[in-house]
């Protein structure tokens, strides 16, 4: 047993990996049976192992890192700010709070001026529904089926998709309804038909629950990892009006679609709307510290002048993670990062046209800026190759392809996930697609007839 602490980077993937099954608990796993890939440093697009290899991280981490990694200005202001003044307790008011809250004033749209800090956004969207429950005085809570919304019993009792099930009944006043294109347009209704009846029977639902008994109801404005499913044309609007008539809050998750991985500042933007309340995390500090946030409308920050905010953690407004995001935030904005995840989400689309005419396995392939997904398929009639929340033995080989092969994406049920930090560049994006696009021979050799 030695008493000092080894320095960074000493230790091979091998005996990295063992010790890290050993003793530590991997998320939504069982530890035992997980196959983490060893990191040791990341710079850029790239992760690298400890022996030097080097991959492209397809995924941002966690949909996460949306600047990129080491990005040098923000690993300076985290220094900075870690010099100057570490933590204070929430009840202070600190030069790091003031700054941050002034620029997210600044950029956030409409009318979302103040802003309550957590460390993620599972805390953010708990935060979010006691403030809408205090605010409107109601309790039941409005969601959809294909979301997830964090971990926490709260945030986890709004998540619709099968990590929810084991923690059932959850918390009570949660009310879950279809999303706006469960069918997939595949019965030949226009956008504006499709939104029209998803809207319909959304109001019927509220007439059922009592609509003096809702306070809220929360959507990703683009999902994320239930499919990376963008609203259909007019959904935005037609929700923030249906709610807006019976005095229920439409509070914006962007954990996951914020922060420029749409191609806008924030997904909402896309529908012309403003929400009540938007909760934020992941990009907001590109996950090199953690930080949630939940933005509210002025009525609503009125509200909480006068009336008590119920909600505290010991880390709120950690002016380390402050330091962070405001470095971070500068970052997307001075070097353009919204208009480049425009425009590489552009040549995205081209790729992934280009695979699909090419692989039999493609069914369906979507992107929204650098969010997106390819859809895998196992026949000709094009059903999916992996059912909801079921498996199939060939993405267990494609991810060792990709690994294999130099590049680190998450494969979702019978889906390659596209999300790459928002710096990436056109030879990047192609250097990435080649590999997709050797991989999916894989796939293609068990699509039948
Ligand atoms: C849309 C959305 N909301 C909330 C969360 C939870 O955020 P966190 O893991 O920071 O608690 C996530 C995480 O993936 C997310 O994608």
């Amino acid at each position: 047993m030695t008493n000092a602490t080894p320095s960074v980077g000493t230790m091979g993937s091998r005996e990295m990996i063992d010790a890290c099954m050993q003793h530590s608990l991997f998320s939504w796993s069982a530890t035992g049976k997980v196959d983490p890939m060893p990191i040791a440093r990341a710079e850029g697009i790239y992760l690298y192992g400890p022996e030097g290899q080097r991959w492209i991280d397809f995924n941002s981490q966690l949909m996460s890192v949306n600047i990129g990694h080491a990005h040098p200005k923000v690993v300076r202001a985290i220094q900075e700010q870690a010099a100057t003044l570490a933590y204070a307790y929430p009840g202070m008011a600190t030069e790091i709070r003031a700054r941050l809250s002034l620029r997210l004033a600044e950029l956030v749209p409409g009318n979302l001026n103040t802003f309550f800090y957590t460390l993620g956004g599972a805390e953010a969207n708990e935060n979010a529904i006691k403030a809408a429950r205090l605010y409107t005085g109601r309790n039941k809570i409005l969601v959809r089926y294909r979301s997830y919304h964090g971990a926490t019993n709260g945030a986890i009792s709004l998540t619709g998709d099968p990590r929810r099930w084991p923690t059932e009944p959850g918390m009570p006043g949660v009310v879950r309804v279809m999303d706006p294109h469960p069918y997939e347009f595949s019965f030949g209704h226009s956008e504006e038909e499709i939104v029209a009846n998803n809207l319909q029977y959304l109001e019927e639902v509220i007439q059922y629950e009592g609509p003096k008994h809702i306070a809220a109801m929360f959507i990703e404005t683009v999902t994320g990892t239930n499919g990376i499913l963008p609203p259909p044309k007019g959904y935005l609007k037609g929700l923030k009006a249906l709610l807006e008539k019976y005095g229920i809050l439409l509070v914006c998750d962007e954990v996951m679609c914020g922060w420029g991985r749409t191609g806008k500042l924030f997904a909402f933007e896309h529908g012309e709307i403003v929400p009540d309340i938007c909760t934020m995390a992941k990009g907001l500090t590109s996950s090199y510290l953690p930080l949630g946030v939940m933005a509210v409308s002025d009525p609503i920050a009125q509200h909480f002048r006068e009336n008590v905010f119920w909600g505290g953690l010991t880390y709120n407004a950690h002016p380390l993670c402050m330091g962070c995001a405001l470095a971070a935030i500068n970052v997307i904005v001075e070097e353009k990062l919204v208009e480049n995840s425009a425009r590489m989400g552009e040549l995205m689309r081209s790729h992934m046209e280009r695979i699909a005419a090419k692989h039999r396995c493609v069914r369906v392939h979507r992107n929204i800026g650098l969010f997106g997904l390819i859809e895998l398929r196992k026949n000709a009639a094009g059903d999916r190759l992996v059912p909801y929340a079921g498996s199939h033995p060939v993405m267990a080989q494609l991810g060792k392809f990709f690994r294999d092969n130099g590049l680190f994406t998450v494969l979702q049920w019978g889906t390659v996930m596209c999300n790459p930090p928002l710096s990436i560049n056109a030879a990047q994006l192609r250097e990435s697609f080649d590999i997709i696009d050797r991989g999916l021979d894989l796939v293609d050799s068990v699509v039948t007839d």
